[in-house]
């Protein structure tokens, strides 16, 4: 009977859902129509797998997941520990990998050294605040910021920021480098808690199948 239900991912827009979609295809799971870059279209199906796929921003998957109105949701792992939500991480995909960093200009060293009061821009205040409150005992006025944090200590907001680091070149164009590096990041797999009991063998064997190729 439960094979009647449609199993339901939640996938973080950009890269990482371009990178789930060639992952799946992989183990034979398709969705052509969500190719289509010029769509508008938010909800795609493959009827024959009885599986259906949504595209969300990111910080909204592990949302979706945790009230069951996804299934699956694929995110990555700073979305995951920011947002703190009640579902199982099951799989670290292996792509997405970057780095949850501490950055500013050099002469903000000294101040993370001696745990001066500094001020700390971030899209990931929660990160931020255990990374500084609960880790380095360092009392820290934290700064939400929404996108282009690196901007922060430029024009003068905040001491350091606390960001993602790929490849370094956001920090190098703009005089900024790496003081401190928080932990590694990846895209991972998360399931929503009752889905895991009710739909076990749908979503184990696409675990182990996917576990494969990660
Ligand atoms: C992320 C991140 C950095 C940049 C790091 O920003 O916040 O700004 O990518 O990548 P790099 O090390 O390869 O340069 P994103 O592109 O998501 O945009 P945002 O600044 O608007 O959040």
């Amino acid at each position: 009977m439960s094979n009647d239900r449609y199993l339901t991912f939640a996938l973080g827009k950009g890269r990482l859902a371009s990178k789930t979609l060639e992952l799946l295809e992989q183990i034979g799971i398709t969705c052509e129509e969500m190719k289509d870059k010029d769509s508008r279209k938010l909800i795609f199906v493959n009827e024959d797998l009885k599986l259906r796929f949504f595209l969300a921003k990111g910080p909204d998957v592990p949302t979706y997941v945790e009230y069951g109105a996804a299934d699956i949701g694929v995110v990555g792992s700073d979305t995951i520990m920011e947002e703190n939500r009640r579902v199982y991480e099951v799989l670290d995909l292996g792509f997405g990998k970057c780095r949850m960093c501490v950055c500013g200009p050099e002469s903000a060293r000294e101040l993370l050294k001696h745990h001066e009061m500094i001020r700390v821009a971030s899209k990931y205040p929660n990160i931020a605040k255990d990374y500084f409150y609960n880790k380095k005992h360092q009392t820290v006025d934290i700064i939400k910021l929404n996108g282009s944090v690196e901007l922060g200590p430029i024009v003068g907001l905040s001491d350091v920021i606390v960001d993602i680091v790929e490849t370094g070149s956001t920090l190098r164009e703009n005089g900024l480098q790496v003081l401190e590096e928080i932990c590694p990041l990846s895209a991972r797999m998360i399931v929503n808690q009752v889905s895991m009991q009710m739909e076990t063998e749908r979503i184990r064997s696409l675990i182990s199948r996917l576990k494969e190729l990660c």
